[in-house]
């Protein structure tokens, strides 16, 4: 028998109606979310209720609720008049994934401005917040007026999800991250979404990854993916582009918060891997901006000022983070035969980085910023170095070594 929805909210009657199929209304929709929000609603009712969305999915208007309440637990930011064109671009998660650090001063070059938020490590992914955080004194957690004083005066600000800004997401996010809840479509289109309509864009491209290190392995999935997330955002009112991106090997040469921050000052100086400039440079290009001028602003230090910039603002020091401890055992893992790498597994490598501590397996863990891998070695090159690993101790360090040895593919 088909159980309606009740005349009063029950947190309980919403997660029952949901785990059994049937599809949520509008004001149960916003009413769950309000009380996550207030902590009326607690955590362990807010992970059934997203346990039950993994496995029953949800309808598109189901899902461009969740986006809307979700985004309106918080505020939006208010551009003043006559301000540039605001533009932002968001990845549904990779591994070894920096593109956004690179790119949002980037654009801020171009006459445009990017109000980024983002979000910390999900699942086996990591975080844009926890890689800019490996910078000594470097704060996300930024109010809306420091927001705007900042756009104003540096074209770009990254921050996190806050009181102010989405608080919804900033909670479930950390809840999915913990409760094996993160590849959910209708979860991920209202993560991301309530953050970017919260930007208040005049345009968006989003990363939209498959592969081994993705929330979607097929292709097929990113694509349903990509027009989830094209029509919800459209709907809203925020015109979107997406790209699709593989997600077989880790992006660039480096995994591991400290470690990713490294290669992205590398790329802004202009030695960046080929595979990350490229990536950067065609969702700059997707946002409208020259190509070829973009190569520029990343090749000529243009777009290294800006980041530098930008972390001053925030807190950061450079000079800080050049001087810092690196991990205790850094060691070099050979490659066990000549021949080409026709495989290095993105997701192996994941779990490998979280299980060094770049990432959480619980949501009060403090994460390491100093591990992780580095100089790993790209597909369809023959290395004699597969990567080096950077751990806490000898034991973490084979451990990494084995996994990273299993990854691999040479023939
Ligand atoms: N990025 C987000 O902000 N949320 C997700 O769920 C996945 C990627």
């Amino acid at each position: 028998m088909s159980r309606q929805p009740p005349v009063a909210f029950s947190a309980t009657d919403t997660i029952e109606r949901k785990r059994d199929g049937h599809e949520l209304t509008e004001p149960e929709i916003h009413a769950f979310i309000k009380g996550f929000t207030s902590g009326d609603v607690p955590e362990y009712q807010a992970a059934a209720f997203a346990m039950a969305v993994y496995f029953k999915g949800m309808t598109p208007e189901e899902t461009a609720t969740l986006t809307r309440a979700m985004c309106d637990s918080g505020t939006r930011f208010e551009h003043p008049t006559g301000s540039p064109t605001k533009v932002d671009k968001h990845s549904t998660g990779g591994i070894g994934d920096k593109t956004s650090p690179i790119l949002a001063p980037l654009l801020a070059c171009h006459q445009v401005w990017v109000p980024m938020v983002s979000g910390r490590g999900l699942g086996i992914t990591g975080g844009t917040l926890d890689k800019l955080e490996s910078i000594p004194g470097l704060s996300t957690n930024i109010s809306l007026t420091d927001a705007y004083a900042q756009l104003a005066e540096c074209a770009v600000v990254m921050m996190g999800q806050t009181p102010e800004i989405c608080p919804a997401d900033r909670k479930l996010y950390a809840l999915r991250d913990v409760t094996a809840t993160v590849p959910s479509q209708p979860l991920i289109v209202a993560s991301i979404l309530s953050k970017k309509l919260a930007e208040s864009l005049d345009q968006l491209v989003l990363d939209v990854k498959f592969g081994s290190g993705a929330f979607m392995k097929t292709r097929a999935e990113a694509e349903q993916l990509a027009e989830a997330l094209t029509t919800t955002a459209s709907a809203a009112g925020l015109p979107t582009k997406a790209i699709l991106s593989p997600m077989q090997e880790p992006l660039g040469h480096a995994v591991g918060n400290a470690l990713e921050i490294i290669e992205v000052i590398e790329t802004l100086k202009g030695n960046g891997p080929t595979d990350l400039i490229n990536l950067t440079l065609d969702l700059a290009a997707a946002l409208g901006i020259d190509r070829a001028a973009a190569q520029t602003t990343l090749s000529d230090g243009t777009a290294l000022t800006r980041f530098e910039k930008m972390v001053h603002m925030q807190g950061g020091s450079i000079e800080a983070f050049t001087s810092r401890a690196p991990a205790p055992v850094i060691r070099e893992i050979p490659a066990p035969t000549s021949g080409t790498l026709t495989a290095l597994d993105a997701e192996t490598i994941g779990r490998a980085a979280v299980a060094l501590g770049a990432g959480r397996q619980k949501s009060d863990d403090q994460i390491n910023m100093a591990v992780g891998f580095d100089q790993i070695a790209k597909v369809g090159t023959s290395p004699t170095l597969l990567a080096r690993v950077h751990a806490t101790s000898e034991a973490a360090a084979n451990s990494a070594a084995q996994k990273l040895l299993a990854a691999a593919i040479i023939q």
